[in-house]
């Protein structure tokens, strides 16, 4: 949990920069069939960031002119304590997190009207649709989640995203314990992974890893014999010799804060030779993207000096031809390393990514245009604070690899019979993919690994691999 005397110094922080009053929402109750069956409650990032913990329907009123910050929340009737229980009352509430008013969410509209006296009221929109509304309703701003440029009024972004950014000691000690969390998890998986066990067993090891702290998956969880599918949701596979199994993942603990990592090991718990040798392509690309996590770097130069690793590596494996300083200028890595070196972290598992590319690439840095480094999350220089990841893979993608145009432009510098060759192994599955993902924090001291401890290096992930029990002890029913 957040202390509060942190919440408290973010607040003040937070009261210093705004130059009106701004309205935070947790958002409510999103159903996923009828509206008595909603999805498990996740407040918005940004009012978990100053409160540590929301109630549905909350919000918090943030008023610069007298440094005053009210909690609305819902006025505690028979009924709710009838059917979730009952909840500490509004006094208690106000002692709790420390706040000068606590008021009937009800009654929000008039009361904030009479606190902002006509002045104008700053908001950001939430993933809950009818809270957006009722966002836009009060402030009379067109806001609108799913558009970074009307999210929030820009001013109000750049507040708030350089709080986020910069973690205080108690922030990055909440990702740590999510990171413990998802280390255990992850390391009862790799234990229980062998030839013929189901992929979502394993989820279920993961997952219930995750619920015996609290805690649940930040994002759907990425598990696959089929790696090379960057976002692969689908657990339907079982394990066999000569796969790779890569686990995408993170827990969210109670607090909200995230991790984010990735392993690939072997379904026998031996890498092949030629696994071994992608592997530690990645495993080099990683190390490099870690290494240079330093303040002042700027991450679009991390990300291609990431790449010129693994293009000097299929350049030794004869899959790659040339210069890997020319082969990555010309793009020919993203055939197989297709996606960026890594993104923010925090509460989300892409922090701030809804504020889109002005915070996230920086005030005039615009994306390439380059297949691959295209998909590059952030490029702004490291500060002191942020937390990044750094995630390069080698994937070997039929989609990529038979594409005409890729082929064509490419054939002077890509080996696509020896690329052939990889499509074909492991009986026609093919090679798969492979991902090695840590969090970073970047400190002035250097970067400071915080999935460290979650084995990555070959003996290390080979000597954990299949030595517990078998994915879930759930017996298979058809
Ligand atoms: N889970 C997607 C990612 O690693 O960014
Ligand atoms: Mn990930
Ligand atoms: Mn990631």
């Amino acid at each position: 949990m957040i202390p509060l005397d942190h919440l408290l110094v973010r607040r003040r922080q937070f009261l210093d920069r705004i130059p009106a009053p701004v309205l935070l929402f947790a958002g409510g109750a999103r159903p996923r069939n009828y509206p008595d069956n909603p999805y498990p409650d996740r407040a918005d990032s940004h009012f978990l960031f100053f409160f540590g913990a929301a109630e549905r329907d909350a919000a918090g009123l943030f008023d610069p002119a007298d440094g005053t910050v009210t909690l609305f929340l819902s006025e505690r009737t028979v009924e709710n304590a009838l059917w979730m229980g009952p909840v500490p009352g509004f006094g208690e509430m106000r002692d709790r997190t420390g706040v000068d008013r606590v008021e009937a969410v009800e009654r929000l509209e008039e009361r904030v009207e009479e606190i902002a006296g006509g002045r104008p009221i700053h908001s950001v929109a939430v993933a809950d649709p009818q809270v957006t509304d009722r966002a836009r309703r009060i402030t009379g701003i067109p806001l609108e989640f799913r558009d970074p440029d009307r999210i929030a009024p820009i001013e109000l972004q750049d507040i708030l995203a350089d709080l986020r950014l910069h973690k205080l000691e108690p922030e990055v000690e909440e990702i740590r314990r999510a990171v413990a969390v998802t280390h255990d998890a992850v390391a009862a998986v790799m234990a229980g992974s062998r030839p013929g066990v189901r992929e979502h067993h394993l989820v279920a090891t993961l997952e219930e890893g995750f619920a015996r702290h609290g805690g649940c998956p930040a994002f759907e969880t990425i598990l696959s014999v089929r790696g090379e599918i960057l976002h692969n949701h689908h657990h339907e596979g079982t394990l066999a010799e000569g796969d790779l199994l890569l686990l995408d993942t993170g827990a969210e603990i109670e607090s909200g804060y995230a991790c984010d990592v990735t392993r690939t090991w072997p379904a026998t718990g031996r890498f092949g030779p030629e696994q071994r040798a992608v592997y530690e392509i990645v495993l080099r690309a990683n190390e490099t993207g870690v290494a240079g996590a330093t303040v002042g770097t700027r991450f679009r130069y991390l990300h291609l000096a990431a790449a010129r690793v693994i293009a000097e590596g299929l350049v030794d494996l004869g899959i790659l031809r040339g210069s890997p300083e020319d082969l990555v200028e010309r793009g020919a890595h993203a055939l197989f390393f297709p996606h960026g070196l890594g993104h923010f972290l925090g509460l989300d598992a892409h922090d701030l990514e809804s504020f889109g590319d002005r915070v996230l690439y920086g005030e005039g840095r615009a994306r390439s245009e380059q297949f691959g480094t295209a998909f590059l999350r952030i490029d702004r220089d490291l500060e002191p604070g942020m937390v990044v990841t750094i995630e390069p893979g080698i994937y070997f993608v039929p989609a990529i690899l038979r594409h005409p145009e890729l082929s064509a432009r490419f054939a002077d510098c890509v080996d696509f019979d020896r690329a052939e060759e990889l499509l074909s192994r492991n009986e026609g599955r093919g090679f798969g993919g492979i991902r090695i993902e840590d969090d970073v924090r970047i400190t002035s001291d250097g970067p400071e690994v915080l999935t460290a401890a979650i084995p990555k290096g070959v003996e290390n992930v080979e000597a954990l691999v299949g030595g517990g029990p078998a994915g879930s002890a759930a017996p298979e029913r058809s």
